[in-house]
């Protein structure tokens, strides 16, 4: 049975995870406006991944015996003035994530909850993921450059992915 402040924040980061979708598609939809198709099916790739997230912290609190309550979802921003902005936004965001999942953990030793300690190592271990990947991008921007030739290439590149 999962303790009340735990289940609290437990809801917390699972609309924090749907956010993080809202955010991604938002994104996806300033690429898919600017033509950056390869981009924007990445992006929405991502936000697909979110909602992966929020499910998966809905089922855990269901499982423990809580309540998943759905929260209002934050408008998104809508237009981002290049695509090296919009993909060190969503660093930024994917460190904000980071340090809400070690917060989490945090929590569930001080209330000696084992099990919810387990079932986030599977999100911490995921953040390492995400903020490579991200940051990886970004690396690649260096080496292509940010010309139309280079953004040419990486929306082509990250368009591969599934
Ligand atoms: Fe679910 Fe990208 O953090």
């Amino acid at each position: 049975m999962l303790k009340k402040e735990m289940e609290q924040a437990l809801n917390e980061q699972m609309n924090k995870e749907f956010t993080s979708a809202y955010i991604y598609a938002a994104m996806a939809a300033d690429f898919a406006a600017k033509d950056y198709n390869g981009f924007s099916r990445w992006m929405i790739a991502q936000a697909r991944e979110e909602m992966g997230h929020g499910q998966k912290i809905y089922h855990f609190i269901l499982e423990r015996g809580g309540r998943p309550l759905y929260d209002s979802i934050e408008k998104p921003q809508e237009q981002w003035d290049s695509v090296l902005a919009v993909f060190e936004h969503a660093l930024k965001h994917e460190r904000f994530i980071t340090k809400s999942i070690d917060e989490l953990v945090n929590l569930s030793r001080k209330l000696d909850d084992k099990a919810t300690e387990i079932f986030l190592q599977w999100f911490v271990s995921e953040q390492v993921e995400e903020e490579s990947n991200v940051e990886s991008i970004l690396v690649k921007f260096e080496q292509a450059g940010l010309d139309n030739r280079g953004l040419y290439l990486l929306d082509k590149e990250l368009g591969a992915r599934e």
